[in-house]
């Protein structure tokens, strides 16, 4: 892999996301063989929105790899306020070996790459989450095998997450459905971007309205919460409006009978899921969660190949 930074689903290829694959289901199967491969490498973890698994599955992960990382709250930076996303770039580089950023605007993650001579990786904008996607189609991979011809469909809002879906499903011939209320509809962009990817790997993209007609047949069935972290004054109102996109078993009852369940949590159990579902054997969302460390791991050591 010879990239500079991770910055969107659409930045791997689909043999780079399938070798990075086998080096995260390496180092999930011997944690040990790649302990102190990155030896005093520091990880600076910027993080402007709350988080448990991304800060936790990173900052495991670089000390597995023998490294330390070190956290950096809203309040210690205050990015963009206290000082330019410029100078902290600046500063950084000449600080830390990589830098992992969760943010608001998607420009300020490009930003802190283009500024920062040093890999950065996006820990979740409000445009993408990549980190997230290579963790579940990971998931996929390894519970049913061969991604190229699956169905994935993705059933409520037009978020991050179901652009980082369409981006990387599209490179692995996913076949990727996206179920939205009217209005909450993907970003035309990236579904422009990610059928273009798909006329070449023969994945098909769709954008309906309808969740059973999204979900019939599919091997992954997923969601996420309908008001994402920046959205929290809409979650009373979207709550009505996405009421017919819960996940519960009737609709499970349409996907593939073999089919599995993602969420990349956190969760609100009676709003976008039901417990019925996000308890059941279809549900994997705890692997799921895990495999945030495995893959990330993976990442930070394909981007790190210089170091030493
Ligand atoms: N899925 C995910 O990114 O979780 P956190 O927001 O807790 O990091
Ligand atoms: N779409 C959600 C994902 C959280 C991991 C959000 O941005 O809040």
């Amino acid at each position: 892999m010879s990239h500079d930074d991770f910055l969107s689903a659409g930045d791997l290829s689909r043999d780079e996301l399938v070798d990075l694959f086998r080096l995260a289901r390496e180092m999930k199967d011997d944690r040990k063989k790649y302990m102190d491969s990155r030896k005093g490498m520091t990880l600076a973890m910027l993080f402007e929105k709350p988080s448990l698994r991304t800060r936790v599955t990173f900052h495991t992960g670089i000390i597995q790899l023998g490294g330390a990382g070190i956290f950096l709250g809203p309040s210690d930076i205050n990015l963009g306020k206290r000082e330019s996303v410029f100078d902290v770039a600046k500063n950084l580089e000449r600080m830390v070996d990589i830098i992992m950023i969760r943010t608001f605007a998607h420009s300020i993650c490009t930003d802190m790459a283009e500024y920062a001579g040093i890999p950065v990786i996006n820990g979740l904008t409000d445009l993408e989450h990549p980190c997230q996607t290579l963790a579940d189609y990971f998931t996929m991979w390894e519970i049913q095998g061969e991604l190229d011809g699956r169905r994935l469909t993705f059933v409520g809002d037009g978020n991050n997450v179901a652009h980082s879906l369409l981006l990387m499903g599209a490179r692995l011939g996913v076949n990727v459905t996206v179920a939205t209320p009217e209005g909450y509809e993907p970003d035309p962009a990236i579904v422009e971007a990610a059928r273009k990817d798909a006329g070449k790997s023969g994945a098909e993209i769709r954008v309906l309205h309808d969740p059973q007609e999204a979900v019939d047949g599919a091997h992954a069935v997923y969601t996420d919460v309908w008001a994402s972290m920046g959205q929290e004054e809409e979650a009373e109102e979207r709550k009505a409006r996405f009421l017919p996109y819960q996940v519960n078993e009737a609709l499970m009852g349409r996907a593939a009978p073999d089919a599995i369940f993602l969420h990349c949590l956190p969760a609100h159990r009676g709003e976008e899921v039901t417990d019925e579902v996000i308890d059941s054997e279809q549900s994997v969302v705890f692997q799921e969660a895990e495999n945030r460390l495995h893959v990330q791991k993976a990442l930070i050591y394909e981007l790190t190949q210089d170091y030493g």
